[in-house]
Formats: structure tokens, sequence, C-alpha cells
């Protein structure tokens, strides 16, 4: 790779895919990498900056590849190593960087390891790479994660007269961290890939490396040492490389897995993923709110990964019971829905196939404080299959084109891995890159206007996170700021229109400027801010400190008067020229004034200038005769005032937009404004 960023993570867009969903580039039925190397104008256009793939080892593939049988070769489904190697030269020609995945808590019970320990003499090295048991009453306290399909954490096996212990499968079993030999041997598996030019690894299941008895076998003392040692041994070798943590756990225990900088750089935000979706249903910010204010906060080289959906099911172990009750009520009707202790569903079908729902959850995604990744076929709003078994649901075939076999492959349709999307509502006849690729107005069109505009602001990446304090729990508001850059994230989770007050004091003066048009909006004061938002409305705001701008556009100095004298040698001599040229007219036009009668401000005159006495500072009622296109001449009454020091300065913070002129009188300075505000 070119750029040397060492924290490349933290401004990536990542990608997650799996190869043989992808592309088959040889009419087997299956993606491959040579697939993936045609597909590459396809990430650069999106925007991406770095994929993650899949398992894509030698596997007997019956949890998809997570259960390894050979940590250093490929697939060959999937292509050779020459293969591989190609597609992670071009990716980095292009800019793009290949996370891989380190399935480190088991093997497949196929892996040559596997094999050998069996047969292995009991407590022997070989023996000892898993954790074996003469009885299944050992680790009781630890939860089964595959609750539809298995009962226990452990199998009894038949050529080593033993019980072996397995988080997952049954036929996935567990590593033995306690064994040095294990350690070494998985070292060897990141210097194998990280030297070859691979440039991050997700840590599959990383929780649950080491087994105790009385705890629940999760986020050990033991796990994290090993990790510490993990990574000063990657940063003892590589420079720039990323380790991405899967700990499905609570934000505390999850932020453990980033140590103090010394463990993984990255890890995924798994609580917040339902909440979203809760939210977005209850119609109410809290769950985001709630889970993003109790997520510590996390070393500074660190990031979080951030998701709305990836290949697995919408997992609701992060969540309470009754919280979990209500997010199946909603997004699970059809009990084929479920699986195990989730809804395996894609990001469209949970959505209702509702545009806007989609462009909101979305847009989320790219505000909150972390690293956004995007499962493919999202950002096309693709269908699932809730007939298929397990999660191969949401894994199927890519849909590149109304084309046989979605322009996935130019096989035999019924060799396909797995079958097209062909549900009516999601058939990939319609919904597939080439029909959005026309289209400008496509969600995958969105989705790279989005994915461009958050590039060009490290706010959205590197920013710090604050919530704005609305008086409306159906609006989400939080300004993310890096350097002088505050980004005002303002989104209606709701389905009927609202209308917001925001407590945007700390910003006043400033401007509030639309990202993807540049439009402004009214300027920021100290009192609450309103804001309208359309049913699931949202808007990036920039939050500009700059010179005013006049109605035409040009920017907008403020005079300087110069008077002598009494306060009313303001409307005499140099200063009343001032006020009838320009000064007058700018209140006007800025009050509200019809343009014609604006333009007409410009041939104002004052008729006489009136004191109120009551006022504690200079105030006056100004006259001015204007005279209007049709010859008439039409007269008005403006509010003239000047204010001096302190309440000079809280009237320039409230009321920016008010202020004239700055005027000079001997030593005394002070601004003149419009006095329709402020008293
Ligand atoms: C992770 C993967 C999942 C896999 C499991 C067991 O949770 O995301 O797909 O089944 O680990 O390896």
């Amino acid at each position: 790779m070119s750029e040397a960023d060492p924290h490349w993570y933290k401004d990536a867009i990542i990608y997650e895919l799996h190869v043989r969903a992808f592309r088959d580039s040889n009419a087997d039925g299956v993606g491959d990498f040579r697939g993936l190397i045609e597909k590459l104008d396809y990430f650069q256009d999106l925007g991406v900056t770095a994929i993650w793939l899949l398992p894509f080892f030698p596997s007997p593939l019956r949890d998809d590849g997570y259960d390894i049988a050979d940590y250093n070769s490929i697939n060959t489904d999937y292509g050779t190593m020459r293969d591989f190697k190609d597609f992670l030269k071009a990716a980095h020609a292009r800019g793009i960087r290949v996370i891989a995945e380190l399935v480190l808590n088991h093997t497949s019970s196929e892996h040559k390891w596997f094999q050998r320990a069996r047969k292995a003499r009991p407590g022997s090295n070989y023996r000892d790479f898993y954790v074996w048991s003469e009885s299944p009453d050992k680790y009781n306290d630890a939860r089964i994660i595959f609750k539809d399909f298995e009962t226990s954490n452990w199998a009894w096996d038949p050529v080593a007269k033993a019980y072996y212990w397995h988080r997952f499968y049954s036929h996935q079993p567990d590593l033995n961290f306690d064994n040095p030999s294990v350690r070494k041997a998985l070292m060897r598996v990141i210097d194998f890939w990280f030297s070859m030019g691979v440039d991050g690894l997700r840590l599959d299941a990383v929780p649950y490396l080491y087994e105790r008895e009385r705890t629940n076998c999760e986020n050990l003392t033991e796990t994290h040492e090993f990790l510490r040692m993990l990574r000063a041994h990657v940063d003892e070798r590589f420079e720039g490389k990323m380790l991405l943590a899967e700990a499905n756990q609570w934000p505390e225990d999850a932020v453990q897995y980033f140590g103090e900088g010394d463990e993984c750089h990255m890890a995924f935000h798994f609580p917040l993923m339902p909440r979203l979706f809760m939210a977005i249903h209850m119609e109410d910010s809290f769950p985001i709110v709630d889970i993003l204010s109790t997520t510590p906060s996390i070393p500074d080289v660190c990031q979080w990964a951030m998701f709305l959906r990836n290949h697995d099911e919408l997992t609701l172990e992060m969540v309470t019971d009754e919280e979990r009750d209500y997010m199946n009520r909603v997004y699970a009707q059809e009990s084929r829905m479920k699986l195990n202790v989730g809804i395996r569903r894609r990001l469209g079908p949970l959505l209702a196939n509702n545009r806007r729902k989609i462009e909101l959850m979305n847009i989320l995604l790219f505000s909150f404080p972390g690293t956004p990744v995007v499962y493919y076929g999202d950002e096309l709003g693709m269908g699932d299959n809730i007939y298929l078994g397990d999660r191969d649901g949401v894994r199927t075939p890519m849909q590149w084109s109304a084309d046989r076999n979605a322009g996935f492959s130019s096989g035999n349709p019924q060799r396909l891995f797995l079958p097209a999307i062909i549900d009516p509502q999601y058939h990939y006849e319609s919904i597939n890159v080439e029909t959005q690729e026309e289209n400008l107005s496509s969600l995958l069109w969105w989705m790279k206007r989005v994915i461009a505009m958050r590039k060009q602001y490290r706010a959205f990446s590197r920013g710090d996170f604050h919530l704005v304090s609305s008086d409306n729990p159906k609006v989400l508001a939080f300004v993310r700021r890096h350097g002088n850059e505050h980004i005002l994230v303002v989104a209606n989770i709701s389905r009927f229109t609202q209308v917001v007050h925001l407590d945007l004091a700390e910003f006043a003066g400033m401007i509030p400027e639309e990202l993807f048009s540049g439009n402004d909006f009214p300027a920021i004061h100290r009192r609450p801010y309103v804001v309208t938002l359309t049913p699931y409305g949202h808007y990036w705001l920039e939050l500009v400190q700059r010179e005013r701008k006049t109605s035409t556009g040009e920017a907008e100095s403020i005079p300087m008067l110069n008077i002598t004298g009494d306060w009313t040698n303001l409307f005499t001599g140099a200063s009343l020229k001032a006020f009838e040229s320009s000064l007058l007219p700018a209140v006007l036009t800025r009050s509200g004034w019809r343009p014609t009668i604006s333009r007409a401000a410009r041939r104002a005159s004052i008729t006489d200038v009136i004191p109120l006495k009551e006022a504690k500072e200079p105030y006056w009622a100004v006259i001015v005769d204007m005279a209007l296109p049709e010859g008439r001449t039409k007269r008005f009454c403006v509010p003239i005032a000047v204010a001096t020091e302190r309440s000079a300065q809280e009237l320039e913070d409230e009321f920016p937009t008010s202020v004239l002129a700055r005027v000079r009188r001997g030593d005394e300075e002070g601004i003149v404004y419009d006095g329709m505000v402020g008293r």
C-alpha cells in the first residue's frame, strides 16, 4: 500500500463479503478470487476502502468456512494461492485494504491437529491441542451459543474415548490455549498471512479462548494476556496491521478487547446494533442514547466497528429479555426468521423494504463514532430467503444484473452454491447492480454519495461524539467534532414529521451548512434551535463560522463607523451615507421584505431620528423614506440601537446576524444593531 498511515482503519469504509457469494469467474456455481478481481472497479466506485473476506480456507463448510481444516491455504473452490495473491495485489494497487479471518478459538474436526489429537496419548502435547475431559460435567457455567443445534458444549469422541470442548458446533473443537504449542502454532498462522500482505485480521469468537471452572468461560484474564502477547508479536514484526475483535459482549466487556491500546485495534459494537432496530420501531431514540452514553471511552488509537447487518443472525444476546421479546415480535413474525438467539434476515426485509428507513439506518451507521462495515448486497437493498437453512438465507449470490443467476455466474442455475433471490419483492431482476447503476435515484447511488461525503470529513471517522439535548425523543441529534470540523447530525427516527428544539448554545454564531446541497440553515443563537424533519428525515450539517453573506452570496464584511461627539452623530456625514446605502437595506432584506421592496431599499433616505429615552443605551426609531419602483414613496420606521462592552458581546453571540456595523467613539467601541432584537 502506498499510504503509510498506521491508523488507516479509523478512516476506513469496510465492505464485508464472502468470496463464494460474490462473483463466479469459471461457471462452476461458486464465487472465486478471479471473480473478485473482476469486480474491483465496483468496490472503488462504491468508495469502500477495505474488504473483509469471510473464511476462504479449506473447510468441510459445515459452518460456511468457520470450520477451518487448514489455516495456510485456499479452498480450491475459490481458486489458488496465486489467485489470492493476485487479488491482494490488485486491491492494494487501488488503495483497497484486505482483512481476513483468524478463527483462533476452534478448528474443524477435520483439521489435522484434531485428527492427530484424538489418536494421541492422553496427556501428550498433541492430544492437548484441544480441551478434553472424561466427563461432560465441567465448565457448566458456560452458555450454549448455537442453542438451536447443540445441547452441550461437550461432545464424545469415540476415537479418543473422551469428551472434547466446543463452544460452537460439535464439529468445531476448541483449541486449548493453555498449551503453549497451540499459541505458537497460531502465531505462525498470523505471520503467514500478514507477511503475505493481508492488512487486518478479524479475531473470530475471541472471548472464548480459555476455560476456567466457576466462570462463564468468557472474557477471562488469560484471554487478555494472550491478546497482549499476540499484539506485541504483531507490532514487533509488522507495521500498519489491524486486529479486529469479534466479541459479542456488553460495552464494558467489549472495551476490554482494546486493552490500553495494547490488544486489538478495533472491536465490533455489538450492543448498539439491535438497539438501532429497536429505536426505529419504537420511534424513540432512548435505546440508542442509552447504549452510546454507557459505552466507555476507548484508547485513542482504537476504533469501534459499526454495522447494521452481517453474515450471521441479527444477534439478540446483548439485550434484556423484554427487549428480545420485543425484537422477535416486531422483526421475526415467522418462526423461520429466528435462529439461535437472533433473527436471520437482511437489512432490506427487516426494514420492510422501506427506502426511507434504509437510508436513515445507513445515515446513522455512517455518523456514529466508529468505522462502518457494510454487508455485501445491503447497498442494493437485497432480500433474503428464510427457507434456506442456518444463516444461508442472508448469504445468497450477489445480484449483479437481471441476467441468468443474477449475473453472479454463467453456470447451470442448479449448480449454484445457493439459489439467487427470486422473491417477488426482491427479485434479482429488479434489485441488482446494473439496474441501480442506471438510475441515479437508486439506493446504490445514494450509498455512493453518502460514502463519498463521509470520506471528506474526518469528524466522522475520528471526531469525538456529543449528544445534543433535544425536547423531542423521536429525534436524535449529536455533534461529531474533529479540530475545526463540527458536524451536526439530526435524525428523525419516527414515521411522522417532527419538530425539535435543540440546545446548540455553545455553537451560537455558527451557521449550519447542509452537506449535500451546500445550503445554509439559519444561524445558531443561544436560544433553542428549531429543526423540522420529514418522516425518517435526517441532516448532516457542518457548523461553520464564516463571514455573513449578502443576499447575492457575496461575503459581507461588517463596516466600521467612526464618530465623535453625541451618539446621534451616527446619522450624519459618512456614517449617514453608510446607513442609507447599505445598512438600512440590509436590515430590510433580512427582515424578510419582498425582493422588490428590498431592492428599492437601496434608495432609502433617513427623514427623522427619534431617540427613545427609556433605553439604557442609545436606541432610536429611525424614519426612512423609500422610493418604490412605481414612483411612490413609502415610509418605514426602523429601530436601530447601539450596544457597548458586555451587552455588545452578548448581543453579538446571541444575534450575530443583527449586527449592522461596529462603531468607535473616542475610546469607546460597540456595535450598531437591528433594534428589533435583543431588548
Ligand atoms: C463467529 C462467526 C460465525 C461462526 C462462529 C463460529 O461468530 O461470525 O459465522 O459461525 O463464529 O465460528
